[in-house]
Formats: C-alpha cells, structure tokens, sequence
C-alpha cells in the first residue's frame, strides 16, 4: 500500500502544526508530512518548519488563493489539514478536496463558528468548552465534524486560560484523526462521516480532564 502524501496549512503560531509533526511516526508508514504552507509571512510556524526540515511555502502574491492553488497542484496531496489556516478557503478547492481536507476549531461546533470562541464561552456560562475536527465544506467551520474533545468549564477561568486547556484537547485529538485517516478508518460520503464502514450519527467525543 502507497504512503499518502498530507500537506498543512497554518497562519500563525503553529503549535498544533508541531504537535503533528512531532506525532508523525504514529503513521509514518501510512501517511507523510510532505510540505507545509502558509499565507502569513510573519507566522512562527515557519520556524516550526525549519526545525522539523519540512519545506514551506510562504505565499507572497496578493491573490494568496493563485500561490494556495499552485501549491496544491505541484504537491498533490491526498490529505489537505487546515491547522490554524485563517484564510477562507475557496469553493473551488475546496470542491476538489472534498473527503480530503480537514480542520480543526477551537470550539464545539456547531457552537461559535468564527473568531473568539473563547470570550463567547465565557460570556455565555456554557458548561462545556472543546474543540472539534471536522471535513471542510463551503460553509465556515461547518463541514462534517469527526471528533470532539471536551472539557468543563472552570467559570473562574480567564479566556486565556480557557485557549491553553483547547490547545492541550487539541494536542491529544488531532493526531488520532489524521492516523485515522492515514488507515482509511473514516470516510466522507454523502456529507456523512463513517467511522469503520459505519455512520457516524453524533460526533464522536473524547472526555479531557483539566488538571488543575
Ligand atoms: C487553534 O486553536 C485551532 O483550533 C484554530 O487556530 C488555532 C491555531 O493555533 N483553528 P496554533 O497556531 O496551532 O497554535
């Protein structure tokens, strides 16, 4: 069986593009972090990429979507992951990418798409925060979700406390789904998720526990 061939997409910090690089060996022989790319010449995921000697694309047209698209089709890859990508990708990709591309979002959709996931938590008293991995579709943070991490909310918790326990759920989730995806274990199809040949009818939810 080939190895499949994943680029990562990033804009900013690139911790969780680290935490999959650093988790690479998890699927190693199924699937391979081949390059990396990113719209945000300032982004430090860059440095991130340096240190793992993978190659990055730092996007320098004003169309960044012309340089996304080149990108792609020089590479080819059989899985796209959106890790901290805050660009909207277009309906064009992400039409060709479709069952192929992944992101994940700091909150638990469908709740708060967008921005500042975390002050809206709070400002909302919900009991629960997490983070959820989903197949992109055209419309923002709402494609088929595959895994949810999630944790309780602390309400004496500042919003950055709550973003470093997300990230710590994100850490744990995100290399399980791509070494799912690495083993053919899920499938998009007719918009639905399968998990081993079976739907996936609610998301599956991994419990963190804080600790505090
Ligand atoms: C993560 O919280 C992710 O859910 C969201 O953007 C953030 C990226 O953080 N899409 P980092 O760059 O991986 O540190």
């Amino acid at each position: 069986m080939s190895t499949k061939k994943c680029v990562i997409l990033f804009s900013g910090t690139g911790s969780n593009l680290k935490n999959l690089l650093t988790n690479e060996f998890l699927h190693s022989d199924r699937l391979k972090y081949i390059s990396a790319f990113t719209n945000n010449p300032q982004a430090k995921g860059i440095d991130v990429c340096k240190l793992f000697n993978i190659d990055v694309k730092i996007s320098s047209n004003k169309d960044q979507n012309i340089d996304l698209r080149d990108f792609l089709e020089t590479y080819n890859p059989d899985l796209v992951v959106l890790s901290g990508y805050m660009k909207i990708i277009p309906d064009d990709v992400v039409k060709l990418f479709k069952g192929r591309m992944i992101n994940i979002h700091p909150s638990l959709l469908p709740k708060y798409p967008g921005l500042n996931t975390h002050k809206k938590v709070l400002d909302s008293q919900d009991p629960y925060h997490g983070a959820t991995i989903h197949f992109v579709s055209n419309e923002l943070d709402g494609g088929a979700i595959i895994l949810q991490g999630k944790f309780e909310v602390d309400k004496n918790k500042t919003e950055e406390e709550l973003k470093n326990i997300t990230h710590q759920v994100e850490y744990k989730i995100f290399p399980k789904v791509i070494t799912w995806f690495a083993n053919d274990l899920i499938k998009l199809e007719f918009d639905k998720v399968f998990f081993k040949g079976k739907e996936v009818e609610s998301p599956i939810v991994y419990i963190h526990h804080d600790k505090k």
